[in-house]
């Protein structure tokens, strides 16, 4: 099941990257970009670590995640300003 259709992230991508050490949102994020651009996938991406033992990160918005990761803000984050191109 496609988890993340931003980045087509599978819900067996996910759990293959918790199975290789990551536990929490954003190294996920890293890994594999999912919950990094429109957020809509995060509510399922924090269940599924949840479901596998990892913290549930609720602090962590796509805004800290694109932050941590130094990437500019994402085109659906109408809070932030969009720098020019
Ligand atoms: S569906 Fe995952 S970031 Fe958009």
């Amino acid at each position: 099941m496609i988890v993340c259709h931003c980045h087509v992230v599978s819900d067996r991508d996910i759990s293959s990257a918790i199975d290789d050490g990551v536990q929490e949102v954003c190294a996920l994020a890293s890994v594999c970009g999912a919950a990094s651009d429109c957020g809509g996938c995060l509510p399922t991406v924090r269940q599924l670590l949840a479901e596998r033992g990892c913290p549930p990160d609720l602090q962590v918005t796509v805004r800290t995640i694109r932050e941590r990761l130094g990437l500019p803000p994402a085109r659906t984050d109408r809070r932030a300003p969009v720098p020019a191109a």
